[in-house]
């Protein structure tokens, strides 16, 4: 089977490598991709919101399934296009995706079904959400309710700055139309974990737990980006924990979606915080995480392509999934400056020396070609991910690839997966 495969990060890479393995893969193509995709298959140069483009090439080369990497063509209804035109497409349609789209949907739907999450009102004007901030003593956490590439939530200690980013957000309009309205929510404290799981409208097939790591500093400092690495398992969510995820967020969210009239295909991530009261939801996202997938998917055990099929034709419970048991840690690689302004087009070198450590495993986000040599393009360039017997070993692993990889500016945290050492 032909499968087109939409996205150009490390998330891209990680399921292309993945879907190589499938039995029944035929052609791979990836638009646009990278030149990390481009070694699992062929990269298509079409944009991924060209969702009437991407629906004509899938025509021409007999795609049989399309898999949706990012959330912007997600919520711009490209699983809704993909299906009028009678191919397959992995991902939730645009109503679905509303619960990444739109926090104020998410907030309800959550309310309506309970699932636990923080406390928080919604506001259409400044003024009302200043009057509102200002007369609250504690932290608060302020949030665009639309798409802000990870970057559209303020956690403020002190009132006054959330005034500050809530009139950044809603009269600078620093996101744009996402920050039409905005989320005031209670600060929760804790360790955040990943769930991602697949779900084909009734099943839920949970993957193992993961946690990301999003500040840009060691010790979790500095701004926020969309990942600066992440490990898998994480030892945090206990076997009895995850049973209560599932019970208490993930079933009440998929049943509450399938009541709202707007059922749930795809995979659905909760950003969860682990706090006292027990794990609360900060965020749903409507797709595979990056770099969570690099980290998850190296072990999965099975055929992603026949997992991703059953998920579109509502027949997950025929799969079976297992996990190899050993641990993964993925490092991400950054251009010097990210998650603010950075150079690109710096030469990398060293990557085929770190591939050649057994247990390591490359994949591409921020490169692309040129000349003949390999650049950075992108804030987050490389993601490089280490298995071992131990979270331990696969830290000194990922750790030990890193060192062999160069480029200017480059940088990475230093402290990926020590929270679950
Ligand atoms: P989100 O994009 O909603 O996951 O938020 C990005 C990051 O902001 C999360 O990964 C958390 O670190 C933090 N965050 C979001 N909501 C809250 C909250 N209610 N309390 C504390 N931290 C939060
Ligand atoms: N790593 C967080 C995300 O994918 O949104």
């Amino acid at each position: 089977m032909n499968v087109l495969l939409i996205g150009s990060g490390g998330r891209e890479h990680a399921i292309a490598w993945k879907l190589r393995q499938s039995k029944d893969l035929g052609q791979l193509y990836t638009a646009p991709g990278n030149p990390g995709t481009a070694r699992c298959g062929k990269n298509i140069p079409i944009d991924v919101n060209d969702t009437q483009a991407l629906v004509d090439f899938a025509r021409q080369r007999d795609i049989g399934l399309v898999v949706i990497g990012p959330e912007d063509p997600l919520a711009g209804g490209i699983v809704d296009a993909f299906e009028a035109a009678g191919i397959k497409a992995f991902g939730p349609n645009q109503a679905a995706a509303q619960l990444e789209a739109d926090k104020a949907f998410a907030k309800q739907i959550m309310r309506a079904n309970s699932v636990p999450t923080a406390e928080s009102r919604t506001f259409d004007t400044f003024e009302d959400a200043k009057a509102y901030i200002a007369s609250r003593d504690e932290a608060v956490v302020i949030k665009a309710v639309g798409l802000a590439k990870g970057k559209g939530v303020f956690v403020c200690n002190d009132p006054s700055d959330g005034i500050l980013a809530a009139e950044k957000i809603m009269c600078d309009r620093i996101f744009g139309e996402a920050g039409a309205q905005i989320l005031v929510e209670d600060k929760l404290l804790g360790q955040e974990a990943s769930i991602l799981a697949f779900v084909d409208g009734r099943s839920i097939y949970v993957m193992e737990p993961s946690q990301d790591h999003k500040p840009v500093g060691d010790g979790d400092t500095g701004a926020n980006t969309g990942g600066m690495g992440a490990y898998c398992p994480a030892p945090i969510v206990t076997d009895k924990l995850m049973d209560h995820i599932i019970k208490e967020i993930l079933v009440p969210t998929v049943d509450g979606m399938n009541r709202n009239g707007t059922p749930y295909k795809g995979v659905l991530y909760a950003g969860l915080m682990m706090t006292q009261g027990g794990p609360r939801v900060l965020e749903y996202n409507v797709r595979f995480g990056d770099p969570e997938t690099q980290p998850i998917l190296i072990r999965l055990q099975g055929d992603l392509l026949e997992i991703l099929l059953a998920v579109c034709d509502g027949r997950l419970d025929e799969v079976d999934l297992s996990w190899d048991e050993k641990a993964a840690v993925c490092v991400v690689m950054a251009s010097g400056g990210y998650p603010d302004a950075y150079e690109k087009g710096k030469v990398i070198s060293g990557i085929d020396k770190a591939e050649a450590i057994e247990g390591v495993t490359v994949f591409h986000a921020g490169t692309s070609e040129k000349e003949g040599r390999l650049v950075t393009s992108g804030g987050r360039v490389l993601g490089v991910t280490g298995v071992g017997a131990t979270i331990t070993d696969a830290k000194a692993k990922a750790y030990e690839g890193v060192e062999k990889i160069s480029f200017e500016g480059a940088t990475y945290r230093r402290d990926i997966a020590d929270k679950a050492l």
